[in-house]
């Protein structure tokens, strides 16, 4: 019997070559969590390490690049946000949610009127990655533009892009993109839906990689709940050329997240993470606390992305430094029982172990 992973297999040497990798493993691009210690750890254990820029500007990006370049010689990712419109509908719902949260934000040590944080000049950040030769870029809620992607095409960057259903995936395709990251309903964090609304982008991972990966032709990168060998191997037979893993990695040693919210984390149940649009006005999927509870019972309606993220982000900021966990972004996926505390490596190692042990060798040996 012919063994049904020789193909998946072949996939996926043939996708981390391209990456210039050993695994084609990598942690996803975590806001305030996949810093350059993160990044480093991972691309120096055989993964493709990702910086989590999307809140960064042109200069931090600079600064963190250098950081990763001090801690590891290897190919790794820098992960960006496309940037979307806003409306003024929305900002007046953001503005009603900062007063409702005045008291909050002095009692976290904060002004009363607090500057929002703006999302960082796009133009700013491409400009930068462009200067720093990395290989591989990494975006979510959309594909580039095509002024960018021919450019990065001509410096022979590889770009991936996230999709939460098959229609997003095609359109990707069309942006020229070289591989896509399938994000499941699973998964932690922000939905990266930008095409279809969110009632129709909530499917399921192993729903999600067959058809994206036959219809695009293009390598597709599986994310959400993804925490063991077993998970892996389900998504290289279902097509996956790879796979991101995010909720599995907050408890690294060397993830930045907060020690209260890395605390937290195995106490979250499966059924115990929520969409919510609290944080940044998009949903997002987390370990409700106290402070989402607080502004459902009040009624008080968020603005959208960017506007809420605008305005919630120093409050966010401030309580990760206060180890306020009731008040933080808890972003976890429905994995968020699996996550260990170790080093990054002890985790990529684990999987991998786990994987070689299901398929009777060890591909990426
Ligand atoms: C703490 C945390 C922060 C995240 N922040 C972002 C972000 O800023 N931008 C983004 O595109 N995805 C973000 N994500 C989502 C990931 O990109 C990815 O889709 C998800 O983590 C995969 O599912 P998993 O967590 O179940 O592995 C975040 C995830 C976590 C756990």
């Amino acid at each position: 019997m012919k063994n049904m992973f020789e193909e998946a297999v072949c996939k996926s040497r043939a996708f981390a070559l391209k990456l210039g990798v050993r695994l084609p493993l990598m942690n996803a691009p975590m806001s305030d969590a996949a810093g350059p210690e993160l990044a480093a750890a991972v691309s120096n254990a055989g993964g493709l390490g990702v910086l989590g820029a999307g809140f960064m500007s042109g200069a931090e990006i600079e600064q963190a690049v250098a950081r990763v370049r001090s801690l590891t010689d290897k190919p790794f990712a820098v992960g960006v946000r496309i940037p979307v419109q806003g409306s003024s509908s929305s900002l007046e719902r953001a503005k009603k949610m900062a007063h409702a949260l005045e008291d909050l934000a002095l009692e976290l040590g904060l002004e009363e009127h607090y500057a929002w944080a703006k999302m960082p000049d796009f133009d700013e950040q491409f400009e930068a990655f462009v200067s720093l030769d990395v290989p591989v870029l990494i975006t979510s809620f959309g594909g580039l533009r095509e002024i960018y992607a021919e450019k990065l095409e001509r410096l022979d960057v590889k770009v991936l892009s996230a999709a939460t259903t098959l229609r997003e995936a095609k359109v990707l395709r069309a942006a020229d993109a070289s591989g896509i990251i399938v994000q499941g309903v699973e998964a932690a964090g922000p939905r990266l839906n930008f095409e279809q609304p969110d009632s129709a982008s909530q499917v399921g991972l192993l729903s999600l990689i067959g058809p994206a990966a036959r219809a695009t032709g293009l390598a597709v990168v599986a994310a959400g709940g993804i925490a063991s060998g077993a998970q892996w191997a389900a998504a290289m037979a279902a097509g996956a050329s790879g796979v991101m893993l995010g909720t599995a990695f907050v408890r690294a040693h060397e993830s930045a997240a907060a020690q209260a919210f890395k605390d937290q984390l195995p106490y979250t149940t499966d059924a115990a993470t929520r969409f919510v649009r609290t944080f940044e006005g998009r949903l997002s999927h987390v370990a409700a606390n106290g402070l989402v509870e607080a502004l459902e019972e009040a009624g008080i309606v968020p603005g959208d992305y960017p506007e809420q993220c605008e305005m919630m982000r120093p409050i966010l900021l401030a309580a990760q430094k206060a180890g306020r966990a009731d008040l933080m972004q808890l972003a976890a996926g429905q994995g968020a029982p699996l996550a260990t505390a170790a080093p990054a490596a002890s985790i990529v190692q684990r999987l991998e172990s786990e994987l070689d042990e299901l398929l009777g060798e060890s591909p990426f040996a």
